[in-house]
């Protein structure tokens, strides 16, 4: 053993010029566990004595050095037992942070990592923090469809109950199912969601609100802040989707009424911030008065990669989710209870809707470093807790490949193409809208000099564009893509990266874990409702007592407090059938990224 580590030793050891013989044969001692014969100028039982005297006195200093650590460890971590025994949650005071990446295949976690490795010249086995803590995947088909939407895979993990496209925690009945926020709530946790979307959107609605259709945001919203059966039962809302909060007389307004739902917040003890003046008031959640309602955009916040350019105007997803950690333990500091926590990455879907490997590849990088971040709170909190996070459906059908060609593919993809690029698909073809609006007069090959040096150079970074693109991206007659695809489509094909859909799609996802030990129930492969299931049994609360309540007290309501009932029932608890939907062609019905 001690031949073949010599090197080693040697060079991790000072030179033998510094360091005297004698050193050296404590290290030697040290790391082979054997100690070299010495000369003796004394006699054995001499030694023995000092060797037993001093063997006493070591062991001695160590119990009493254990000791006070140990005692040290009790008091300055009253409750954190770090070993959960069998049960494999722990038996006191617990916090849970669930979070989803909302549209994140595997794929996107393979895109994500070469991307990053080219970026930064990493190398091979450098892998993304995610990667480190995978523990399962999880099969997403909901009650209507092989392939989900957000909406009845977010109530998969909020009620644990499969239900049909587009239903905000109710069942196919259309009656309501208890969530694990609420159920939180009433044992006494303090509660949180942060998005990146509007936080009226399918996945933090299904936490705190209940209606049959989740185009009812206007309803979600009203619900959030505590206008519903269960009085207010979330205490921290940051992400976007101020719109729906904002009367129809104001501006900036996307509702359908005039109801002040900012207002409604406020009468029921809400604090509101609306901008990154108000968020860096809050002091990445120092000392924050809780409940607290933060809408930082007007719908969605920009992509990363976007965000990147306007950070003095919008806070990343890492800094919502520190700041939600810290003000939610700060406020349960005192309490028996802790907090439930959930973090979206919401828009890695929409880069998959879209197409979009550069928005995507950005999308996916800021999810992993919150991830990180959560991580790094629950290694340094003295409270136990457990991180759990996963996906509700894969985006896009994404394959880090692309037959671009009839011949045979050679094996390649060039994820050095998205190096270059510095906006999203959104940004540019918004940037284009923008500038046609304000320079009507332009002639089309201005625009298409324009097309060519400041979106496609500059923005996406490619140089090779054909006439043929440009011209598509100036296309706008009827059936023509509009030009977010067409610049998606352009930045794809040129990293060879493939897509097989706009929507959704039926690929299992991948679950994580902030220790695989931690969330033992949830390794190896699931139906998306168990984790619903791992989250109420870790939180250790009711669902069914909150389902009988939103009941009773929803009956004493208007009937239609959950917005109007699908009408054809038979279409939420069954598959469709195959009726030859491959003849129906063109775009009349472009939702075009609308319909996550
Ligand atoms: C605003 O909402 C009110 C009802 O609350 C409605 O009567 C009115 O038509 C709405 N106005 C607009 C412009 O939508
Ligand atoms: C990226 O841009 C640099 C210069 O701006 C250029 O040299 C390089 O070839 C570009 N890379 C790709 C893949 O287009
Ligand atoms: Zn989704
Ligand atoms: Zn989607």
């Amino acid at each position: 053993m001690a031949k073949d580590q010599e090197p080693l030793l040697a060079e991790e050891r000072p030179s033998s010029e510094r360091s005297s013989e004698r050193h050296v044969e404590e290290e030697d001692a040290l790391l082979t566990g054997q100690q070299k014969p010495q000369q003796r100028k004394y006699g054995w039982p001499f030694w023995r004595e000092v060797g037993l005297f001093t063997w006493a006195l070591i062991t001695t200093v160590l119990v009493i050095v254990l000791g006070v650590m140990y005692q040290h460890q009790q008091t300055s971590h009253p409750s954190k037992s770090g070993e959960w025994g069998k049960n494999w949650k722990p038996s006191g005071k617990r916090n849970m942070i669930f979070m989803v990446s909302d549209g994140m295949g595997p794929t996107s976690l393979s895109l994500t990592r070469s991307f990053r490795q080219t970026e930064s010249g990493l190398p091979i086995d450098d892998v993304l923090v995610l990667d480190q803590h995978l523990i399962g995947s999880s099969r997403t088909r909901s009650s209507s469809s092989l392939i989900t939407d957000s909406a009845a895979g977010a109530t998969a993990f909020s009620c644990g109950m499969k239900s049909y496209n587009g239903a905000i925690s109710v069942l196919p009945d259309h009656s309501p199912c208890g969530t694990v926020l609420e159920a939180a709530k009433k044992a006494g946790y303090m509660t949180g969601l942060v998005v990146t979307t509007r936080i009226t959107d399918a996945t933090p609605a299904c936490f705190a609100a209940h209606v049959n259709l989740r185009e009812e945001e206007d309803r979600i919203a009203e619900q959030m802040v505590g206008e519903y059966p269960l009085g207010r039962v979330v205490d921290l809302m940051l992400g976007g989707g101020r719109c729906h909060f904002l009367p129809n007389t104001t501006e900036r307004s996307c509702r359908a009424d005039d109801t002040d739902v900012i207002k409604m917040a406020r009468g029921k003890g809400f604090s509101y911030v609306s901008d990154r003046t108000g968020f860096d008031g809050l002091n990445l959640g120092s000392g924050v008065k809780l409940p607290l309602l933060g809408l930082f955009a007007s719908t969605d916040i920009p992509y990363e990669v976007d965000r990147g350019q306007v950070n003095d105007v919008f806070p990343s997803l890492d800094e919502m989710a520190r700041t939600a950690l810290k003000a939610l333990s700060e406020a349960t500091k005192d309490n028996d209870k802790g907090f439930f926590l959930m973090i979206e990455g919401s828009r890695i879907d929409h880069a998959g809707h879209g197409n979009d490997p550069v928005a995507q590849v950005h999308e996916v990088l800021a999810y992993d470093k919150a991830f990180a971040s959560v991580l790094d709170f629950l290694d340094k909190d003295e409270v136990d807790g457990v991180l759990v996070g996963t996906s509700d459906h894969e985006t896009g059908g994404l394959a880090t490949a692309r037959q671009l060609h009839k011949n045979y593919p050679i094996y390649r993809w060039y994820p050095e193409v998205l190096l270059n690029a510095t906006h999203s698909a959104e940004n540019l073809a918004a940037q284009l809208a923008h500038h046609i609006r304000f320079h009507t007069q332009l002639s089309k090959s201005a625009v298409s000099t324009y097309i060519r040096a400041i979106l496609l150079e500059q923005g996406l970074g490619v140089y090779d564009a054909t006439d043929a693109e440009v011209d598509a991206i100036m296309d706008t007659s009827d059936g023509a893509l509009p030009a977010v695809y067409v610049f998606a489509d352009i930045i794809s094909r040129r990293a060879q990266v493939g897509w097989s859909t706009h929507g959704h799609s039926a690929v299992d996802v991948n679950i994580y874990a902030s220790k695989a030990k931690h969330a033992r129930p949830l390794i190896g492969n699931h139906e998306n409702t168990e984790i619903g299931d791992f989250i109420r049994e870790y939180l250790d609360v009711d669902l069914e007592g909150v389902t009988d309540e939103l009941k009773e007290k929803g009956a004493l309501l208007a009937n239609d407090w959950m917005g109007k009932p699908v009408e054809d029932v038979n279409i939420l608890a069954e598959l469709d059938h195959y009726a030859g939907d491959f003849k129906k062609r063109g775009l009349e019905d472009c939702g075009c990224g609308l319909k996550h």
